[in-house]
Parts: C-alpha cells; structure tokens; sequence
C-alpha cells in the first residue's frame, strides 16, 4: 500500500480485509488509510500503541499491578508478556529469583515481580537503571509523602532564569506558532535557532551558556541547566519543551544531592522525565535515532502536522502524570528487586551479584541497531552529562549523537556468536536455567536482518545446556524499514529458546 509519503507493506491477510472494509463502507481504500492516520496523530498513538494498551490493561487486570512502559522502545516485549510468564510459572516456583540481563524499559522484569518472584534487573544504559529502580522498587523509599508532595517540591525549586536570557525571545516565537497551529514558523525557529553546534546568529547571553558547557564536555553537571536547550532545541525538542526538561531535570540533581531526594526518589523523577521526553520527540517511532528532517524538497503536510502535536506536548503534565503512575505501581512493590547498570560482559568478570539466580531470562538485540544510537538522548538526559558531539567527515551527524556511546557485541554479525557463548557460559556458571527471546525475520521482509540465526544459536547453546528447545509464540511485531522512516506491520515467528540444567 502506498500513500504520498509512507509505503507500507501488509501482510496478505490484513491487506485483504482492509480492501473488504473499504469495499463494505464505500470508502475509497486510501481515504480510509488516511482517516485511519489522521486518529493515529490525532490520539498521538499509533495502532501498535492501541494494541499495546489492550495487552497492558490485560495484563494489569490479570496481576493488579501495572506494568509501565516508561519510553517507547524498539523491541519491548510488552505484547508477548504473557507467553514468558507462563512459562516462568509453569517451570519455577514461586519465590525463584529471574534475572532479566538485557531489562531495557524493565517490563518484562516488572512482569516477573507482579507474580511475586524475586527479579535481578540489568542492562548497560543507564536510563534502563532509573527505570528498574524506580518501578521495581519500593515508594517507601520516597521522602515524600505521596506523588502530589513530590511533584510540588520539583515545581517550587524550578529555575528558569538562564535559559529564559538565552532563549526567552524564541520560546515566545515558538509559543506563538503552537497557539496559531503555523507550522512553517516553527519549521523556521527550528533551522534558526542558535545551538551550540550552530552558532550563527548567537547572542551574548547564549555564547555564556555554549562556553561554560563546552569546558565541561563529557562531564555529569548539577549546575547549569542548559544540556537540553542547547543540543536538542527545535530539533529533538521544542525550544520551551527543551526548557522544561533541563530545569526538572537539575533541580532533580541538586535534591539528590542534598539529599531531598531519596535514591527511589531520583529514578523515579528521572523516569518520568524520560517519559516526558519521549512523548515530545519530533522523531520518527519516537526513538531518537534522528529528528525529523525538513528540507525543501519534501511534500511537509505530515511532518507539520506532526511537529504541531509533538510541540504541544506540555512536559510538566506528562512528567506529574507518570510520577503519580510510578507511585502507584511501587507503593505495592516487595523492596528486594535489584536494578543493576552492567553489561552482560561486566557480569562475567565478576558474577558475585548473581547468587541463586534460578532462571536468566535475555532478549538482546539482534540487529545491527545500537540502542546506544536510538536512545542517546534518554542517556544524556538520565546522566546529565555534557555531550561530546560525534564529528563524520568534518560535521556534526545528523543525529546529533554522543561520542561516547556503547556497542554491542551483539549487534555485530562478527562478534555476536561469542557473546552468545558468554551468555550461555555466564548461565551455566551461575547453575541458571537460560530462556532467550528470539524473534526471526520474516522471509522477504524489509526488515533489518538478524545477526545470528536461530539454529547457530541452538548450536552454542547445546554446548553448555543438556536440554535445549524452542517454543514459538505467534504475535506481530513491529519494526522500523531501512530508511527509518516507515513503520511496518507483519507476523514474525516469535521464539522462546529453552536452555535446562537438567
Ligand atoms: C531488545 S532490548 C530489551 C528490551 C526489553 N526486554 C524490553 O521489553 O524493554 C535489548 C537491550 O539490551 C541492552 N544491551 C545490548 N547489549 C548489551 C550488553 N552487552 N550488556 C548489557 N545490555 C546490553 C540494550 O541496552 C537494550 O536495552
């Protein structure tokens, strides 16, 4: 199916009952597509995201507790829950200890804690550390009294005064253009805006700002509030949007710091705060491998439709919605979770936080995208650190990524193989049971293709477990084309991989 700016690819079953649709409501079939979009912009969520939330509220039903999904991730297993857990209760007792190694947004570990065993979460990028403890641990560890005292003690200590010298006149052009719905301005506050990787047309109170930040390049700071709004501004973010997050984000630091913020306390205001910004990025999916790019030559009526929605996304609102979201899921939460920020390598070298592990359960990538490049954004903003922009062929990337960044073995057809090994070593080691998440590539599909098929995988892992099979688990799955720019929707065979001790 093809419209001006999107082709997408259904899957037989699927492209025939749309025809029959259109046919059934004398609708012409692209018009029906076009309505169907305009309520997917219009209720900034998309059909995979309505799909979700029915697995979500099923799953909340079933358990009582919510899972949260605290940013739009690429490859969270919020859909195919169900099957994981079936299996964990089938094959474990009850108080048997998971460690979720790759927990990514963690819910699939939240899932493990809702029946009640004991979960190990962990993965390499810190914001996933925030997001396991604020939504494994417990609230009791809050210093407040209830969400609504959390967020008014944020909301007094916010200081705008530095960014509003620098940047008040723009946020009040961009304002403007929202409440006008003038999406060409705000294509043009976007090109212009002075950053600090873009200097024209800088003034005073802005080379401050750029200055003082560049002498701390790489490093984690509490004092200027000023990351944000000046990396990202008019093209991550909006410029106020941009705003609102530095400055939550450092009083965030400063209460840690002096200790008004407890350690629950600080992941969970981070995790709201990535919440925030994950539902404003003007990017494709939602992630933040790049912005939207507008040049001239591109047919804009999607992307001004887009950027008028996104820029309108009041971070305040969404960061007090999900603290109270957070609140209530960890108000019933056994303290006992562990959150670990480690990679799967790191556990290796030294496995002394994996004592009585019963069952490592992983969903690494398998592709050859680095989470660290679709999500630098979430870590510069959990870390707070100064980036040191990635410089290609004498420019800044288009992405605006951080130097910085970890690659996986895993998304490596060179080095996968061997991480592989490490984790079924690792497991063994411990005396773990080892399920693996794998999600095959259809045939034909544009999709992105794996780095490992799943028979090498077998392989490797009968080397260090007797007992190795697979269940499969019928869903669809989504997932991103080529050129990132279209989302596409077809069936992938779903796999649990099955390593026994026994
Ligand atoms: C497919 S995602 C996991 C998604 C997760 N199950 C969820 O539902 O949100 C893979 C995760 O592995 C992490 N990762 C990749 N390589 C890693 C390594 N060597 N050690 C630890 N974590 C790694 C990434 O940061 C990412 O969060």
């Amino acid at each position: 199916m093809k419209s001006a700016q999107m082709r997408l690819r259904l899957e037989p079953d699927l492209h025939r009952k749309f025809i029959e649709k259109s046919r059934e409501n004398g609708v012409p079939a692209a018009k029906l597509m076009r309505d169907f979009i305009s309520t997917y912009v219009g209720e900034q969520t998309c059909a995979l995201g309505i799909r979700e939330k029915m697995t979500h509220q099923s799953v909340q039903s079933d358990k009582q507790q919510e899972i949260i999904r605290p940013i739009q991730y690429l490859g969270s297993k919020l859909r195919s829950i169900s099957p994981i857990i079936e299996f964990a209760q089938k094959n474990l007792n009850p108080s048997s200890t998971v460690l979720d190694i790759f927990t990514g947004t963690s819910v699939v570990a939240q899932a493990f804690a809702n029946i009640g065993m004991n979960v190990i979460a962990s993965d390499v990028m810190g914001y996933s550390y925030h997001f396991s403890r604020s939504l494994l641990g417990s609230a009791n560890g809050s210093h407040f009294r209830n969400p609504e005292s959390f967020f008014a003690y944020i909301d007094s200590h916010l200081d705008f005064n530095l960014i509003q010298k620098a940047y008040g006149d723009w946020i009040k052009r961009e304002r403007d253009a929202v409440n006008s719905s003038d999406a060409e301005s705000l294509f043009k506050v976007s090109r212009d805006i002075p950053q600090i990787w873009r200097r024209l047309g800088q003034t005073p109170e802005q080379v401050y700002l750029f200055d003082n930040l560049s002498k701390l390049k790489g490093q984690k700071i509490s004092t200027i509030p000023g990351i944000v709004s000046t990396h990202y501004a008019g093209t991550y973010f909006g410029i106020f949007q941009s705003q609102m997050l530095d400055t939550i984000r450092i009083e965030t630091e400063k209460g840690y710091i002096t200790g008004e913020l407890s350690d629950w306390d600080y992941s969970a205001s981070i995790t709201a705060l990535l919440f925030a910004a994950s539902s404003a990025s003007f990017t494709p999916g939602k992630h933040f491998a790049q912005y939207h790019q507008i040049t001239d030559k591109k047919d804009l009526a999607f992307h001004k439709k887009r950027i008028l929605l996104d820029r309108s996304v009041d971070i305040s609102e969404k960061y007090k919605e999900m603290l109270e979201r957070i609140w209530s899921r960890a108000a019933k939460n056994n303290p006992n979770h562990v959150p670990i920020k480690k990679s799967m390598e790191e556990l290796c070298q030294d496995n002394s936080d994996l004592s009585s592990v019963d069952l490592v359960y992983a969903d690494p990538p398998y592709t050859a995208q680095q989470y660290s490049r679709f999500y630098h954004v979430p870590e510069i903003i959990s870390e707070y650190r100064v980036p040191n922009l990635q410089v290609f062929r004498g420019k800044i990337t288009k992405g605006l990524y951080d130097n910085s960044r970890f690659n996986s073995r895993f998304s490596s057809k060179r080095s996968s193989p061997k991480a592989f090994e490490d984790l079924a070593s690792l497991s063994r080691g411990i005396d773990s049971d080892l399920v693996i998440s794998y999600s095959e590539s259809a045939e034909h599909s544009t999709g992105n293709s794996r780095m490992i098929d799943l028979d090498s995988l077998k392989t490797i892992c009968r080397k260090y477990f007797p007992v190795v099979r697979d269940e499969r688990l019928e869903h669809s799955y989504r997932q991103f084309n080529s050129s990132n720019s279209a989302v596409v929707s077809r069936s992938d065979d779903e796999v649990l991989l099955v390593c026994e001790r026994k």
